[in-house]
């Protein structure tokens, strides 16, 4: 039995939609075990592409299973549109989506919950996640399971409405929501949901016992993670490796490889410490070259150098067992590249990641430079044909972190990759 997973190891869109899809049709089942609709994982072939949000990334690859775990905030709506935009390109997912009952819904007062009190703090993706995710832990939300029970779910919504209004109105004076209207947009919701819904831990385990191969598909990354990302700035969910076990069900002993998806340099939406930002022309490079706008909510993502301090940590946290470089491409061109080694605090070196976010705030980056390459590597197929500046960084990633990069990117496309052997 065995479980893949693959994990973002910066902060989200390193690229993880990519190496799903692209992995997924070796598997029997793609799962997303955490997040919610705040993750955008964009898949490109041909002239196609298709960003998604919900739906594993395994939707495109015929007779992939795919599976949307009891670790996932589900806006129902979102979702129903997610699935009629994929059937409407022609994959059938009758008979391959499988979604947890135990999973959470996001009702339309959570968006207008995280709207009045965290989103422009944090600078969230406004998807209701956060609020989603607090009722999950107050034990007061609301899961597929009744939302597909019409009684069950009119009994909850009403209470819960009620609850939600006297912080809305009371707290903020905002407009109150109307439970009935609510119902009877979300139980059309509920039953083109219903086919889908049943025991996806259940599931799993016949999957495993059955010798099926797992894809676990991680969203945002792990310098996002509630407990070990650099809070308040972070999602309400663990991305790393840790959250496969309770946001599936599936054991820590099932899992056999875990791949750590690391950009070639860094990415940040939203606030929060970046120690090595780029805020001058570089930067702005590298934003335009890689098209580094945010797949879900379309805002300019902040770019900078490639982190390796972070990126040890995130090695660290997840056990990987080896990396996917992505995006080496968008580094073509220039001068020299550079990569943070250590962190200077108060005159002195440290080669340790904090996530506390006032210090990680104060440090300042020690960088090793490294040659850079003028050659286009979008058409290199094999990691000999890259030029010795890109091999050199390859190695250094590798040298630095103790763990092998299995897999380079160098393209949006399938074929644009080369699987390194090592
Ligand atoms: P995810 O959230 O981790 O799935 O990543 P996103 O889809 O949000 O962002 C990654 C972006 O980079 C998407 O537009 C991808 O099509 C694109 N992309 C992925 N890998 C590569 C690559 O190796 N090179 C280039 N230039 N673009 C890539
Ligand atoms: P994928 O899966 C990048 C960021 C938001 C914000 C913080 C909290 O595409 O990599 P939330 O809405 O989750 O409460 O916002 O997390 N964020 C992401 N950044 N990629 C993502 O997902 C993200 N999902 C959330 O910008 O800073
Ligand atoms: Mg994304």
């Amino acid at each position: 039995m065995a479980v893949t997973v693959v994990v973002g190891s910066q902060w989200g869109d390193e690229g993880k939609g990519k190496v799903v899809d692209l992995l997924a049709s070796q598997f029997d089942v793609v799962a997303r075990y955490q997040g919610g609709a705040n993750a955008g994982h964009t898949i490109k072939w041909g002239d196609t592409t298709q960003v998604l949000h919900l739906l594993p990334s395994g939707v495109f690859a015929s007779g992939v299973h795919c599976l949307i775990g009891n670790g996932v905030v589900i806006d129902p709506k979102a979702l129903v549109s997610e699935i009629q935009k994929v059937q409407e390109l022609g994959y059938d997912l009758e008979g391959r989506l499988w979604i947890s009952r135990n999973a959470h819904c996001i009702l339309p007062y959570h968006q207008a919950l995280e709207s009045v009190r965290s989103a422009d703090r944090i600078g969230t993706t406004k998807r209701g996640i956060g609020p989603a995710y607090t009722d999950k832990i107050a034990r007061t939300g609301i899961r597929i399971g009744e939302l597909i029970d019409r009684d069950a779910f009119f009994k909850r919504l009403q209470v819960e409405v009620a609850q939600k209004n006297l912080v809305l109105r009371g707290a903020y004076g905002e407009r109150e929501l109307d439970a009935e209207e609510i119902f009877s947009e979300y139980t059309g919701y509920a039953e083109q949901l219903q086919e889908y819904v049943t025991d996806t831990t259940h599931f799993l385990h016949e999957a495993l016992d059955q010798g099926k191969q797992i894809l676990a598909e991680g969203a945002q990354g792990c310098l996002l993670d509630i407990d070990f990302g650099t809070y308040p700035y972070v999602t309400s969910s663990s991305p790393t490796a840790g959250g496969v076990c309770t946001g599936l069900g599936v054991s820590p002993t099932a899992i056999l490889r875990i791949i750590g998806i690391t950009k070639a340099y860094c990415t940040r939406v939203g606030h929060g410490p970046f120690p090595t930002e780029l805020t001058d022309h570089t930067g702005a490079h590298l934003q335009k070259t890689g098209g580094e706008f945010g797949a879900t909510t379309g805002r300019p993502r902040r770019c900078g150098w490639l982190d390796l301090v972070a990126l040890r940590y995130s090695c660290r946290l997840n056990g990987f067992s080896e990396l996917a470089l992505t995006k080496l491409d968008v580094l073509s061109g220039l001068e020299t590249v550079k990569v943070c080694v250590e962190y200077e605090q108060g005159g002195a070196a440290d080669s340790r990641f904090t996530n506390d976010a006032q210090a990680l705030e104060a440090v300042t980056p020690r960088y090793e430079v490294m040659q850079g390459w003028k050659e286009d590597i979008c058409g290199c197929r094999k990691f000999e044909a890259l030029p010795d500046a890109a091999k050199e960084l390859v190695h250094r990633i590798q040298s630095f972190t103790g763990i092998p990069v299995t897999m380079i990117s160098t393209g949006p496309r399938r074929s644009q990759t080369i699987q390194v052997d090592c």
